[in-house]
């Protein structure tokens, strides 16, 4: 299949995998609403149109978190992606290191971490849920540390996993789940060669180990299921940050108060999300969340975001809007089930390219000279009447009835 734009990526996924697949990534929580509406907030997010700056040719390369990306822009973690793509950690690390730009291994990953630390020589950062068996998360920070991931990615929008309708109708879970996948399996010959049979994805790498076993896609989903923690606070970061001495980043916030408590923890850093509407359905778009966090925090801590990011444009938005980086998910790996590293490679280089018109067109030269300055007038007006008005200490009007 030719791809034009990077959103074409997401037929050619379809295209590629068993339908459990594709609709187990493609899916959000219940009425996929929050998922939808990530992408339509940021695409209704004007920017100023600047011309006749003199901007040249942009650079995209930007300082994060004490290190130098290619372009603001990282890949995200994205569990099972040895499931969309043969070995899929790994070439998706190896696209990542080739551009100049972080990876971010997660937590139920199929390869393990020494194999991707093996097979990419990149920045790698480890992504850890809170998982009921302190003890794995342990060894799992002591193995990202020895095999050279020095930022921790710690997730804390999954204490349980978000209502997803779509998989037990596509038969990723639910009744005759593993009947349903061979099924489908079988009349998908490319995946099922290439990455059903010759990709070994029956093992999670990273959790193996802690269940005792290797582990089917129905085992992936229970482990979920039963063991990620609901009764996570913030008391259980804190031996999570004594114990980790490289850079700490919490993943799945939304609330400027959250944010906070992220400074106090003593973060290095914030991801803005939504866990792309995959949790909570009804929560905000990150976009509109993002304005907040930022003005609350954006001088204490890194603040990155991702959620509904599709085209470098959207990348521009995320950063007028307060993020200094980005990070992608269903984009990326759209393209590696599509098209394997090469599709990551070409994905990330459209975005590039998008990423230098918007900045051109903008009057940006660099990625620290996106802000809200960059945003229309109006955006920012229609922006602040959304933002919750103010106490005044007027008595409230009873309820209508
Ligand atoms: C995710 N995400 C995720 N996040 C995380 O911290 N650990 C994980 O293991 C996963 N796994 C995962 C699987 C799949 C299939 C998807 C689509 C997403 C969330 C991910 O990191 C990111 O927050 C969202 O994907 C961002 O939304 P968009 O841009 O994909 O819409």
């Amino acid at each position: 299949m030719i791809v034009s734009a990077p959103t074409d990526f997401r037929e050619a996924a379809r295209r590629r995998l068993p339908r459990f697949l594709f609709d187990y990534i493609d899916g959000g929580a219940v009425t996929e609403n929050t998922m939808k509406s990530n992408s339509a907030e940021l695409a209704s997010v004007a920017l100023r149109q600047r011309v006749l700056c003199g901007v040249g040719e942009p650079t995209l390369h930007t300082e994060i978190l004490g290190s130098k990306w290619s372009m603001p822009v990282a890949l995200g973690p994205v569990g099972a992606t040895g499931m969309y793509a043969r070995r899929g950690e790994v070439q998706a690390a190896r696209a990542a290191s080739k551009v100049g730009i972080p990876y971010t291994l997660s937590t139920v990953s199929v390869c393990p971490i020494e194999e991707v630390a093996h097979g990419a020589d990149g920045e790698l950062w480890s992504q850890l849920y809170v998982l009921k068996d302190r003890g794995y998360m342990r060894n799992a920070l002591e193995r990202s540390w020895a095999a050279g991931m020095k930022s921790l990615v710690f997730t804390v929008d999954m204490p349980v996993p978000g209502s997803r309708y779509r998989d037990n109708r596509s038969g990723m879970s639910g009744p005759r789940a593993t009947l349903r996948q061979y099924l489908q399996a079988i009349t998908h010959p490319h995946w099922a060669l290439n990455v059903g049979l010759l990709g070994r994805p029956l093992s999670f790498g990273n959790i193996d180990t802690y269940s005792g076993r290797k582990m089917s896609m129905n085992d992936y989903m229970g482990f979920i299921g039963s063991n990620f923690d609901p009764s996570i606070g913030w008391s259980d970061l804190e031996w999570i940050r004594e114990s980790w001495k490289g850079k700490l980043i919490i993943k799945g916030l939304l609330d400027p108060e959250n944010a906070r408590d992220a400074v106090r923890l003593g973060a290095d850093g914030i991801i803005v999300s939504n866990h792309g509407g995959r949790q909570l359905d009804g929560a905000i778009p990150t976009a509109r969340a993002l304005p907040r966090v930022a003005e609350a925090v954006g001088d204490e801590l890194t603040i990155l975001a991702d959620s509904g990011v599709r085209s470098g444009l959207d990348v521009v938005r995320m950063l007028a809007l307060g993020a200094k980086g980005v990070m992608l998910g269903r984009a990326y790996i759209y393209a590696l089930a599509g098209q394997g590293e090469a599709g990551v490679a070409r994905l990330l280089s459209l975005f590039a390219a998008d990423m230098k018109v918007t900045m051109t067109l903008t009057g940006a030269k660099s990625p620290s000279q996106i802000g809200s300055d960059c945003l229309e007038k109006i955006e920012q007006h229609i922006r602040a009447e959304r933002e919750p008005v103010k106490a005044t200490g007027a008595p409230a009007l009873p309820h209508a009835a």
